[in-house]
């Protein structure tokens, strides 16, 4: 089997991210939205990263053109019909995410592979959802998808061999690098770096620096390229909030207890960078 087509569901930061490396990468790619509204906002904001990339001289004004001809944004799961490939990447809550398997099993060729970007999420939940969860695999991508290099590809107990030696290769192909995870909450990445965030969250808590000492510290100290507190931010607070719950839902690692102050923000409304307030303010 070989990947031509591939399919997108929901055209939010993830999705419009991964459709965007699909698209400039010669697929021919559909995304799918519940309202026309998302579309919209979805397929401005790969204009606009693509502008970018051509203003950076990543690519010319008409290879962002041909990309752009190959996306295609829809409200009709039909048109999944005939995909290779379909990538999840809706909102981060198990039950949303079991009924959109579903739906796809029932809309998309029988041959096709079913991924999820989720973060944290159990793909084997999803998977059961189908009846063909050996072509089913989580493929997480970081943001902003277009710059950064990684894919985590999941495996699940059942995920087939054909399957996973499709998915490398595919993501090569959209020019990432990739490593090879189980079916664990949080993977590798979140694994690890929630439990760095929500350490630090507890730190800054505590009243053991400052906000701006803590991030300047991983920035200049460590070369990070953002310090933990700008990192959460530009992740998004309820995003950081939610990832860390389900987590500790999971695997009851205190570790991972989302600090009162993460929550205290979230239900305030200060998401970071997206509200324009998070840690610091972008206002
Ligand atoms: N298309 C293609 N290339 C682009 C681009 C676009 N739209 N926008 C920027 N670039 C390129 C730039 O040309 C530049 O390339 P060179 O280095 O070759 O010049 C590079 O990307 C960096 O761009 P900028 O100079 O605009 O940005 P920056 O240097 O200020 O870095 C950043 C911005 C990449 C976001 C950096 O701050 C960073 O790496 N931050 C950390 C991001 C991170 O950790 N992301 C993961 C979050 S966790 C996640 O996503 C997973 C999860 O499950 C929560």
């Amino acid at each position: 089997m070989e990947i031509k087509k591939v399919g997108v569901v929901g055209f939010g930061l993830m999705g419009g991210g991964i459709a965007e490396v699909c698209a400039k990468a010669g697929y021919d790619t559909v995304v799918v939205e519940v309202a026309q509204q998302f579309l919209d906002k979805g397929y401005k904001n790969v204009t606009v990263s693509l502008e970018k990339a051509v203003k950076r001289e990543k690519m010319t004004a008409e290879e962002k053109d041909a990309a752009l001809g190959r996306l295609k944004g829809t409200l009709n799961m039909e048109e999944f019909g005939d995909r290779d490939l379909v990538i999840e990447a809706a909102i981060e809550n198990l039950d949303e995410k079991k009924k959109i398997f579903a739906s796809l099993d029932k809309t998309c060729p029988p041959a096709a592979i079913l991924a999820s970007n989720t973060s944290c999420l159990s793909i084997l939940d999803m998977a059961a959802m189908t009846g063909r969860p050996d072509k089913v695999l989580g493929l997480h991508f970081f943001s902003p998808v277009p710059v950064m290099q990684l894919v985590e590809i999941v495996r699940t107990l059942v995920t087939s061999d054909e399957t996973m030696a499709l998915a490398k290769p595919f993501c090569e192909s959209i020019g990432k690098t990739t490593v090879l995870c189980q079916d664990i909450p949080g993977f590798i990445a979140n694994r690890l770096s929630m439990a760095y965030l929500a350490y630090t969250i507890r730190f800054y808590e505590q009243g053991m620096a400052s906000k701006e000492d803590i991030d300047k510290t991983m920035r200049l100290g460590l070369n990070h390229p953002m310090g933990p507190l700008e990192l959460s931010d530009f992740i998004g607070l309820d995003t950081v909030y939610y990832i860390m719950s389900a987590m500790y839902d999971e695997l009851k690692d205190p570790l991972f207890a989302p600090p009162t102050v993460l929550k205290k923000m979230v239900t305030a409304g200060h998401l970071g960078r997206k509200t324009g307030k998070g840690f610091y303010d972008y206002r």
